[in-house]
């Protein structure tokens, strides 16, 4: 087929993960191409990812070698409002919260204060190579406008949403349920789908013990309603778990509680999952939901250890949060590493190449982006990063232990989105 006119040519070294045809699979394995030519059409989508010695191509090219070309990363969990308190997370949870968490995501009523956060947390995670995230907003529906302002001009890929809580909380954060649907309505009407696509709103419950019954059942219907992904947090610490069985002493078990009020289904993402029962897992595999691994913030919480075997063989699929700001780094290459560690811990051996999916690949098909994104297939939407790499490493796993595990030295060079470069910008 002919090739359209405006069609942007990259040269450089190229690993993607591969789409399984059809498979809810996470990967099938990498693609990695040592002299590439990636062809991006004008209206933002991979026509080709090929060796550079056979794509015929006769417009200029943008040649990066050696640096090398990969799917942007995915965030499946991270707080907007907490950008400013990274590094404060070295209590139990609910300690945190309490001590660090709810008195920032306060100041977020100031419309300076969001303004400048917002433009701080595009720009960080640009800088990290992430071009998708689903980000938790503050409980202030003109600080999420705020936010989504600031995605769409940086022109990441997001799912974003106002994070709802009714109790537990200091009265400044508080959002009663008939507030919160029309905040959400108007949210939605407004973001939705804008940026061609780019933007999502994702209903956020905060998690079962900052939110009433109402509000939860609140929550489940705007879902609904629009059919949108639902993120939480689910049997992060112990002592939060205990805490929802004694405020809901009507549920078996803390995934019980989100099931019963409508919030467990295949487009519900639940952040941590660490402290569930073999019938929780099983339960949320059945119902087709999908986890959101933190292990840099579960390490310094101290939350306890996510069992990736227990969604790995359930085929539940798995995405990496960094969870700022209880995690340390905006950066994925940083969560690899910890998944790393976390496996490690409970006796199992990631692979770089699984760590890679699962910030690629594995991301996307935890938000249902896996047609869109996640891989440098033909026909997807380009999003992806030039990373620099020495040359003088030249194999495959090299450059992924080189990603994984000594980030260091490859920067993220250049980040596009659906073929637009979003960083650097000038
Ligand atoms: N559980 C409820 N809220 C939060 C939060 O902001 N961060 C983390 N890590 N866990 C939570
Ligand atoms: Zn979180």
């Amino acid at each position: 087929s002919p090739i359209p006119l405006g069609t942007r040519a990259y040269r450089g070294r190229l690993l993607s993960p591969l789409t399984p045809e059809g498979s809810r699979n996470q990967g099938a394995g990498l693609r990695f191409i040592e002299d590439a030519l990636l062809l991006v059409t004008p209206d933002g989508r991979i026509l080709s990812a090929g060796p550079a010695a056979t794509t015929t191509f006769r417009g200029p090219v943008l040649d990066l070698r050696p640096a090398v070309l990969i799917p942007g990363f995915v965030d499946a969990h991270l707080h907007y409002p907490q950008t400013r308190i990274t590094g404060s997370a070295s209590g139990p949870l609910l300690d945190w919260l309490e001590r660090s968490v709810f008195p920032e995501e306060a100041r977020f009523d100031d419309p300076a204060h969001a303004a400048a956060v917002a433009s701080d947390f595009t720009r960080r995670m640009l800088m990290a190579g992430t071009t998708t995230c689903a980000a938790y907003s503050s409980a202030h529906a003109a600080a999420t406008d705020t936010l989504f302002e600031a995605l769409d001009r940086a022109g990441l890929r997001a799912f974003a949403g106002l994070t709802l809580m009714d109790q537990g909380c200091p009265e400044p954060l508080r959002l009663d349920h008939r507030e919160a649907l029309p905040a959400m309505r108007d949210l939605i009407q407004k973001w939705h789908g804008k940026g061609e696509g780019r933007l999502q709103f994702i209903v956020t419950p905060r998690f079962a013990l900052s939110c009433s019954r109402p509000l939860l059942e609140a929550a489940a219907q705007v879902a609904a309603d629009h059919q949108l992904f639902v993120q939480t947090h689910l049997a992060e610490s112990p002592a939060e778990a205990e805490a929802v069985l004694r405020a809901c002493p009507w549920a078996i078990d803390y995934l019980d509680v989100y099931d019963r009020l409508g919030l467990l289904g295949p487009r519900s993402l639940f952040a941590h999952a660490i402290h569930l029962s073999p019938r929780a897992w099983d339960r949320l595999a059945e119902a087709g939901a999908r986890v959101a691994h933190c292990p840099d913030s579960n390490f310094f919480l101290d939350s306890g250890r996510m069992p990736i075997d227990e969604p790995r063989r359930r085929h539940v699929p798995i995405a990496l949060g960094s969870d700022v700001g209880a995690g340390r780094s905006f950066d994925m290459r940083r969560a690899m590493s910890h998944a790393f560690d976390s496996a490690l811990c409970l006796g199992t051996r990631l692979t770089p190449a699984e760590l890679f999916t699962l910030a690629t690949l594995g991301g996307a098909t935890a938000l249902d982006l896996q047609g869109r994104v996640g891989s440098l297939d033909p026909g997807k939407e380009a999003d992806f990063l030039v990373v620099r790499c020495p040359d003088h490493i030249t194999t495959e796993e090299g450059i992924l232990a080189q990603l994984a595990f000594a980030s260091d030295e490859s920067t993220i060079q250049r980040v596009y989105v659906r073929g637009a470069q979003v960083h650097p910008v000038d």
